[in-house]
């Protein structure tokens, strides 16, 4: 089971401003049909209607095989303000065409999807809305999961039906940005306490700079990913039923 992980498209309105992001999903499309693509937020650039119009048009080939999170740009304007029409958009346009396990507004729930390969190989993917809502703009890039979503995130992980799955979680920002009052996951110690030993890899974006750490956290990879349109390369993430190497991480050409 292979999958790849893009971050940080920021969709604009008309085509002309979107030729990187296209470029860089019609490689992928061409060159691997079978990977699973992970996208961790700021799809769009400031949640307009014609931002998630192009962004679903490029991305509904990929369907079945697309997982998303939302980032600040995509839930507000200039990715500063938080908006609950935006982040109501956000659905609509992406997560329930692309069919993901669930919706990011409403019941502040993480979003689940179960993939199966065979007989012995399973994947739970976890996706987040680290979205802090808030109507401060000096606030807004800042992330946070809120109790209600860790509560749950816990008893998803620990509850027995998780045991024989690989877990891969992802979200948009960035856990081990520390003292920055403009970008930081303000609860993201909650969150690592809360998944150490529980999860196989954590993902996420928005700080447009890729990022690998093995084996911290109880995890077998931490990945950042850069803004993807017009990269050379991105993370690509091997699942197998090899009980010595279950994972591994590789650099896979985008462009
Ligand atoms: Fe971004
Ligand atoms: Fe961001």
């Amino acid at each position: 089971m292979k999958f790849i992980h893009l971050s940080d498209l920021h969709f604009h309105s008309r085509d002309v401003d979107n030729v990187d992001a296209l470029t860089t999903l019609q490689y992928i499309q061409e060159h691997y049909p079978q990977h699973n693509l992970i996208i961790t937020g700021d799809i769009v650039d400031d949640g307009h209607e014609k931002q998630f119009q192009q962004a679903f048009k490029a991305l509904e080939p990929f369907m079945g095989r697309i997982f998303i999170a939302p980032g600040n740009h995509d839930f507000g304007a200039v990715g500063n303000f938080f908006s609950q029409e935006r982040a109501e958009r956000f659905d609509e346009f992406l997560s329930k065409p692309l069919k993901q396990g669930g919706t990011f507004t409403g019941d502040q729930t993480p979003v689940v999807n179960l993939l199966r390969e065979g007989d012995n190989l399973k994947a739970m993917l976890i996706a987040l809305d680290t979205n802090l809502e808030t109507e401060h703009p000096f606030d807004f890039a800042c992330g946070e999961v809120g109790e209600r979503q860790l509560g749950f995130l816990k008893t998803v992980l620990r509850d027995p039906f998780a045991k024989d799955y690989k877990k891969i979680l992802f979200f948009h920002h960035h856990p081990f940005i520390h003292n920055d009052p403009f970008m930081e996951l303000i609860d993201a110690r909650q969150l690592m306490r809360s998944i150490y030993n529980w999860v196989d890899v954590v993902l996420f974006g928005h700080k447009h700079v890729m990022g690998r750490w093995e084996k911290v956290n109880g995890t077998s990879y931490i990945l950042a990913s850069d803004n993807s349109p017009g990269k050379k390369i991105a993370w690509e993430i091997v699942v197998t039923p090899d009980p010595v190497k279950p994972i591994t991480v590789n650099e896979l050409a985008i462009s």
